[in-house]
């Protein structure tokens, strides 16, 4: 087993000696922008890392991360049209850089190469990479159309809640890992056990997420602070906000998310205040624990040593503390 630290060294090693064409510049410039741009590489190392915890060389993982790492880049291509977003991870966004057709086509792009980097695995590993990257891309155009519909909703549950960042985030966190089981020629008990810790630890990430967008420090987020709150994402924070107020606040609240306005950053402080006010910021936090918790009981059915539970849990342990 390597660190955290290397891994992620391997990884970027091997993107960079990822050959993207040259022409057309329109076309592949942002791609090879957006892959660049680094970010967490959160993803790839748990894929690399879950190779070698099922007995596997991570080496050979080394395809498959790369590919969850381009079809998440791409996704944020699309997603920062959706969201309006003009920053990403300090930078501008694809979109704003150079314009939303570029945005589109270039993600498109990303999308097959994600696919085509399957094409380096043997016919039945190919198989069962590329029949869960399907299945797992669908989820997450399901979870982001929820998203997008939740804008526009006043009566979004709990439950439909979990269901959207379920699919918009957390499936692509299970499936990093299963590819990752997968490559190692894991049985598929251990797949599926370690599919379920992803997708735990994936609501616990999306719900951090969330709380971050609103409570993250804006001087090294790398994302616009405050950005759900001016889309009236129906984020965890704003449905917990509502459940626990009543009367002039709660209608106050309901109020800010229904309205059209300039004054955006009045909007974000007003909002935030409730989210503190009502203590949805700090269920929200609770809620990150719990997922993260869950997931840790999961760890209970892995044929793995104590030693790597171990190290997911540490991996796990450190997300909740992240600030970007
Ligand atoms: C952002 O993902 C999108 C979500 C699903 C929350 P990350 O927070 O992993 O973004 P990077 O890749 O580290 O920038
Ligand atoms: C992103 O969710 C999920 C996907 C990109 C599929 P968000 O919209 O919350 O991600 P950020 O906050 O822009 O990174
Ligand atoms: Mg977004
Ligand atoms: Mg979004
Ligand atoms: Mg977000």
């Amino acid at each position: 087993m390597l660190s955290i630290e290397k891994y992620q060294q391997e990884f970027v090693f091997f993107l960079k000696s990822f050959q993207i064409k040259e022409e057309p510049k329109g076309l592949y410039k942002p791609i090879e922008y957006i892959l660049n741009l680094g970010g967490k590489r959160l993803r790839p190392v748990l894929t690399l890392m879950t190779t070698d915890i099922f007995g596997g060389n991570y080496k050979e993982a080394l395809n498959a991360a790369l590919s969850v790492e381009v079809f998440h880049n791409f996704s944020l291509v699309h997603d920062d049209i959706m969201d309006d977003a003009p920053l990403r991870r300090g930078k501008e966004t694809v979109h704003e850089k150079w314009d939303i057709n570029t945005g589109i086509l270039s993600g498109d792009a990303m999308l097959i190469m994600a696919y085509q980097l399957f094409e380096n695995y043997q016919a039945n590993v190919f198989q069962s990479l590329a029949k869960l990257f399907s299945k797992t891309a669908l989820e997450v155009c399901e979870g982001q159309q929820y998203d997008v519909d939740f804008e526009t909703r006043n009566d979004v549950a709990i439950t439909e809640y979990l269901k959207m960042i379920e699919y918009k985030t957390s499936v692509l966190v299970a499936a990093a890992m299963k590819m990752g089981a997968i490559v190692a020629g894991a049985s598929k008990e251990d797949q599926n056990y370690i599919y379920e810790f992803g997708r735990n630890l994936g609501i616990a990430f999306q719900l951090q997420d969330d709380y971050l967008d609103a409570f993250g420090n804006p001087e090294t987020f790398g994302k616009q602070v405050g950005g759900d709150i001016i889309e009236n994402k129906k984020t965890y924070l704003y449905l917990k906000a509502i459940e626990f107020s009543s009367g002039k606040e709660q209608e106050h609240l309901k109020h800010l998310y229904n309205i059209e306005t300039n004054k955006t950053d009045e909007k974000v402080f007003a909002v935030k205040e409730i989210f503190k006010s009502t203590g949805a910021a700090k269920a929200t936090q609770q809620a990150v624990e719990a997922y993260t918790n869950k997931a840790f009981l999961v760890l209970e059915n892995l044929n793995i040593s104590e030693e790597n539970k171990l190290l997911l849990k540490e991996f796990g342990t450190s997300l909740m503390s992240r600030n970007v």
